[in-house]
């Protein structure tokens, strides 16, 4: 019999995914779920042959450098792979994997929840009802944003930009774009393209940030752009907290220029800016976009897929590195 491939698996996986994987791999978990530290996860390393890593696993350039020489593939639970230096990865000639398509529909499902929680006032209504604030009906009471019929700017038309989009036209939400290229006229659907993200802010009553994150879009939501956009607008970033100047949307938010904001990912996580915690405009979620049992479990399914393809002599499935 031959041996079986050793895994690293940094943080607990949906016991559905730990069954498939302990069936086929010598796997070292971590059943209590903790964040491994940089040292701990290279000490682990040793003697492995994959490591299996989240969003939360900061895979740098120097990490590679001490990862061991057993490990021969690292894939990530997660379809965003900022967090892997791919450069490093590729030099030593580690391959990498992701986990595309499988989450799409999931985080375009926040990013309407956040688009309406944010417009709705969802935040302040519900502490309202809870804390018994609540007096009564009222015609002027906690009025938010009509969102039917608006417009709707997607930086990032990939496709997650683009299943918002989908969701955004049962709303009749005409649909503005920048991506760094124009999609076909078929996934288009009619969406205006807009040849640089600046020409398309002005037209965003809402702007949903789908785009990767990394050092190409840090910090691109800034106080210069949030100008572009029309008063009382409403932004939501479900794609990574980077993106966005956190003090220029704090400013934005407490002056009113934009109406509101809906937030599910955050730079440092989960140490946000402390600021967004005492706005009520803005409506704050902890990185759930692909937070629903299915998905978690084909995300994992996805990552094995890639390692069983890689043990297996096969191309990856969705090869990064
Ligand atoms: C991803 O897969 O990149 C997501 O952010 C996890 O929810």
């Amino acid at each position: 019999m031959t041996a079986r491939p050793k895994l690293l698996v940094t943080r607990r996986l949906p016991d559905d995914v730990t069954r498939r994987l302990t069936a086929h791999y010598d796997a070292e978990l971590n059943p209590d779920d903790h964040v491994m530290p940089a040292e701990e996860l290279l000490a682990k390393a040793a003697g492995k042959d994959a490591l299996l890593v989240t969003p939360v696993d900061k895979i740098t350039p120097e990490i590679v450098a001490k990862l061991p020489a057993s490990i021969r593939m690292v894939a990530t639970f997660s379809v965003g792979y900022e967090h892997l230096n791919i450069d490093a990865l590729k030099q030593r000639g580690i391959k990498a994997s992701n986990t595309p398509d499988v989450l799409t529909d999931a985080t375009a499902d926040i990013a309407l929840l956040l688009m309406l929680g944010a417009a709705r006032r969802a935040y302040e209504g519900e502490r309202a009802v809870r804390e018994a604030t609540w007096k009564s009906w009222s015609t002027t009471y906690m009025l938010g944003v009509h969102m039917t019929g608006k417009r709707l700017g997607v930086f990032g038309m990939g496709r997650i930009g683009q299943a918002v989009a989908k969701r955004a036209r049962a709303f009749d939400m005409t649909i503005h774009y920048y991506n760094r290229s124009r999609l076909k006229p078929e996934l288009e659907l009619g969406a205006i393209y807009h040849q640089t993200a600046e020409d398309m802010l002005p037209h965003c009553d809402f702007l949903s940030i789908n785009a990767p994150g990394g050092p190409e879009t840090y910090r691109w939501l800034n106080a210069e752009r949030i100008a572009r956009m029309p008063d009382g607008a409403i932004v939501v970033n479900t794609a990574r907290g980077g993106l966005v100047d956190d003090e220029a949307l704090i400013a934005a938010l407490k002056s009113g220029k934009l109406f509101a904001a809906g937030l599910d990912v955050f730079e440092n996580e989960p140490n946000l800016n402390p600021a967004y915690r005492d706005l009520s405009n803005v409506f704050l979620l902890p990185h759930l976009g692909s937070a629903t049992i299915d998905t978690r479990n084909a995300m994992g399914f996805k990552a094995l897929d890639n390692l069983d393809a890689f043990f297996a002599g096969k191309p990856l499935i969705d090869e990064i590195a």
